[in-house]
Formats: C-alpha cells, sequence, structure tokens
C-alpha cells in the first residue's frame, strides 16, 4: 500500500493515525514517487476535492503510469467530468472509475455505500478490496458498478439530491412542530425517533431526533437555536436538479430543497420581509399522525424521482444502470439509507412498475393512497398557517398531477399555437400540427 499527498508534510501524520495499517503502507513525498515505487499495473485511488484537483492530480500521474493502470476517482465528481476524464484516459490505456462514496466520517470508519461507474476490468480488479471496506446489508455488500464512464457519479450525484431533499422534508416537519405547535426540540425530538421505529425508519429520521435533543454545552441551549438558519451547499444537489431539468424531466422535492437552501441564505432579506410584509405564521392543528403521513408521502415521491431521473440518464448515456441494483446499494451505509430501500429494490427486480414509475408500483401506490390525504392535510394547514414547505408541496403537486389523466397543458398548447402557430394535436383524431381558429 502506497500513500501520497499534495502536501508531502501530512503523509506521515496520516500513516500515524493508520494503525496496523501503517505497517503495510508506503509514504511517498509526492504523486510522481509513488507512482514510481508501485509496480505495473497500478491501481490508484484519487481522494481528492472534486473540480480541479482531480485534474491536477491526474495530471501529475499520468507520465508515470503504463496502459493498463487503474485510476479511480473516488470524490463527489460532477459526471460530465468523469465522462470527460475517462474519454481522455481509455485511448492511453488507462482503466478510470468514477466511484461515488457515501456515508459522511461514520461512512469513512466503519463502511460506506459504493457506486462505481467506468471500466468493467478495473472494477472487476478493485471488488475484493471496495466489498472489504463496503457497508453490509444483510450480509452482502453494499458496493456495485452501475455502468461504464460517469455513471457512478451519476448515481452519487441523485442520492445526494435525494439527501437534500428528504433532509429538507424533515426540516418542514419540525418546522411545523416547532413553529406551529411552539414545541421545543427536546420534545419534538422522541417524535422523530418514533417515527424512526416505523415505516420512516432512516438515519436521516434517526441523526434528527438525536440533533434535535443536544444541549449548547455554552449556554445550554437547544443546539439547533444557537445555529445560523442559513444552509450550505456543495453543488451535488444543485446539480441533480440541473441534470433533471436537461434531461425533461422535474425532480421538484429535489429543486424545491435546493431553492430552500438558497433562500435560507438570504437572511437579511428574509429579516426584512417579516418586518415589510407583515406575515404572521400562526398554530397549525395537525396530529403526528398526518406528519408522519405526510413525511412518508413526500419521501416516496423523492426517491420515485430521483430513480426516474436515474432511468433517464441511463437511456440517454446507453449505461444499463440497473435500478434494484442502485437501491440495493443505498440500503446501507449512505446518508440516504431507510427502510423504503428494500422495498424499491424489491419493486425494481420484480419490474412492476406502471410506465416505470415507482409510484405506480403496487407497494408505493398503497403507501402513497393512505398517505396523500395526510400530506394535503399538511400542505394545507402549512398554507393556511403560513409555513412554508416547499418540499412537501411540491411532493403533493407531483402526486396529483400524476393521478390526473387530463391535466391542463391543453391551454398551454393552445396559448403556444396562438402566439406562435406551434401547432397542437387533435383529442378527436390524433393529428398532429393542427391550429386553431385564431387570426393569424
Ligand atoms: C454523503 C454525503 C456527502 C456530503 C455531500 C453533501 O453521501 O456522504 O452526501 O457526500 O455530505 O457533499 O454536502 P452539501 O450539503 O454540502 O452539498
Amino acid at each position: 500500500l502506497h500513500v501520497a499527498n499534495r502536501t508531502a508534510a501530512k503523509v506521515p501524520a496520516f500513516l500515524a493515525e493508520a494503525g496496523p495499517l501503517a505497517a503495510r503502507a508506503t509514504g511517498h513525498d509526492g504523486l510522481a514517487a509513488m507512482a514510481a515505487a508501485m509496480a505495473a499495473p497500478r491501481a490508484i485511488i484519487l481522494m481528492v476535492d472534486a473540480g480541479p484537483a482531480v485534474d491536477a492530480a491526474i495530471d501529475a500521474l499520468l507520465p508515470h503510469l503504463a496502459p493498463g493502470d487503474i485510476l479511480a476517482d473516488c470524490g463527489n465528481a460532477d459526471f460530465r467530468d468523469t465522462r470527460r476524464r475517462a474519454a481522455a484516459l481509455g485511448p492511453r490505456g488507462i482503466r478510470f472509475l468514477g466511484i461515488g462514496v457515501s456515508g459522511g466520517e461514520e461512512g469513512a470508519r466503519h463502511g460506506p455505500a459504493i457506486m462505481a461507474g467506468g471500466d468493467p476490468s478495473a472494477w472487476t480488479a478493485l471488488v475484493p478490496v471496495m466489498e472489504a471496506i463496503a457497508a453490509r446489508f444483510e450480509g452482502e455488500p453494499c458496493a456495485a458498478l452501475l455502468g461504464p464512464d460517469g455513471a457512478g457519479h451519476f448515481v452519487k450525484t441523485v442520492h445526494n439530491g435525494i439527501e437534500y431533499a428528504d433532509m429538507q422534508l424533515l426540516a418542514e416537519a419540525y418546522g411545523l412542530m416547532r413553529h406551529g405547535q411552539g414545541r421545543a426540540p427536546a420534545a419534538i425530538a422522541p417524535v422523530f425517533a418514533r417515527w424512526n421505529a416505523g415505516r420512516l425508519r432512516s438515519y436521516l429520521v434517526e441523526i434528527t431526533a438525536e440533533v434535535l435533543s443536544a444541549a449548547d454545552p455554552a449556554t445550554g441551549l437547544p443546539v439547533v437555536d444557537v445555529i445560523l438558519d442559513s444552509a450550505g451547499q456543495k453543488g451535488t444537489g444543485r446539480w441533480t436538479a440541473v441534470e433533471a431539468l436537461a434531461l425533461g424531466q422535474s425532480a421538484s422535492t429535489i429543486e424545491a430543497a435546493v431553492g430552500a437552501r438558497s433562500w435560507s441564505s438570504e437572511k437579511a432579506a428574509r429579516e426584512a420581509g417579516e418586518a415589510i410584509l407583515g406575515t404572521r405564521r400562526t398554530r397549525v392543528d395537525l396530529p403526528e399522525a398526518d406528519l408522519e403521513g405526510a413525511l412518508l408521502a413526500g419521501r416516496i415521491v423523492a426517491y420515485a424521482q430521483g430513480f426516474r431521473l436515474l432511468r433517464a440518464a441511463s437511456d440517454l448515456h446507453g449505461w444499463g444502470t440497473d435500478l434494484a441494483r442502485v437501491a440495493e446499494t443505498w440500503r446501507a451505509g449512505c446518508i440516504i439509507r431507510s427502510a423504503l430501500l428494500a422495498d424499491i429494490a424489491a419493486a425494481f427486480r420484480a419490474g412492476d412498475l406502471p410506465e416505470g414509475q415507482l409510484i405506480l408500483s403496487p407497494a408505493f401506490a398503497a403507501d402513497l393512497r393512505a398517505g396523500l390525504p395526510a400530506l394535503r392535510r399538511t400542505v394545507a394547514a402549512a398554507a393556511l398557517a403560513a409555513h412554508p414547505v416547499p418540499a412537501l408541496s411540491a411532493a403533493l403537486a407531483f402526486a396529483d398531477t400524476m393521478a390526473q389523466g387530463r391535466g391542463t397543458t391543453d391551454l398551454i398548447q393552445a396559448q403556444r399555437d396562438f402566439f406562435g402557430r406551434h401547432g397542437f394535436v387533435r383529442l378527436d383524431t390524433g393529428a398532429a400540427g393542427q391550429h386553431g381558429p385564431w387570426a393569424g
């Protein structure tokens, strides 16, 4: 095992923390020295910040690599960069893998979920290592090759998009209890803990309960009360929303979550708005069971939109991504691991998804039939009491849209034809390129 860092001085400290592994590892004071010391075919894993640092590391390594060597980028890369790198390295005989790794710090120590894309022979070579470090679900490693070039990083991006949506849904439910019912964080924590024992069981619900029960050592206040309500983002959630639109989709719960983070950063404007607009949040009377049902329905829609996006990207790029395998890979180790993922994997394995829509599969359609009334009551109550619930609202609008065989885009088509003679399809004859009886 060989190790190098851009800052050579960090290597001894890194090895000092490696415990028994350190005896098997050799530190080097640069990528070139490391590559020179390794026997071909080399297998090199890059763990650097996504973006230019990855290109810089590849450029530094390339003169020292030989055909047949393996390079794996395990950062949160933009899948378009991964495709570009795979295309550039392929002709030079370098086998490139773009690997999405999820699990945060806990995952890094106890096993992450691993989503790979790229050269199958390179993956086969790395499988023993990847499966050894991956999280396990009922003994099965959460690590898979999900397609060529950028497929793994695309799956990781969508994972993060779903992560954004799920976190936003949880924050909205928290907000309704906190600001709509005046309950203290420590009193809300047990609600999430209870939900975590049911169909909502998941890592994010579990940590939400823990976060809400924590007190700030300096002040004794609930930790959430000492945190500025302005959320950061490194970009993967936004990429998911952008890619969805580029694919002619709309992952609206994810877009809502990305947008909510952006709005949150306009703290000064929100404070000014509080005075100028004069809207006052009022009480929300909702039973906990409604919030639980709303969250479940919202989560199902977020997953469904994410998987729909994976299908669209896989079709466009010819990746052949196995969506059941994606769901299986997400069952443990990753941030969005939840009880639903085993059922999602089963739904894809059964292939029983009318029109490819997860929300129409028997298991999830049943969940939605049960949960949508609660989601509707929650969104309605929140709207009447002036509590913004962008992700819950987006989920409801999607579910309602998908439940109407006849919508309102007939009017959009008429308007387009009116001002631009864009033409429409007649329902009665099926004829395309038809025009309305307007002048011009
Ligand atoms: C994971 C996380 C991890 C990270 C993301 C999101 O799966 O382990 O998604 O990749 O937390 O980068 O970070 P932001 O919220 O800063 O975009």
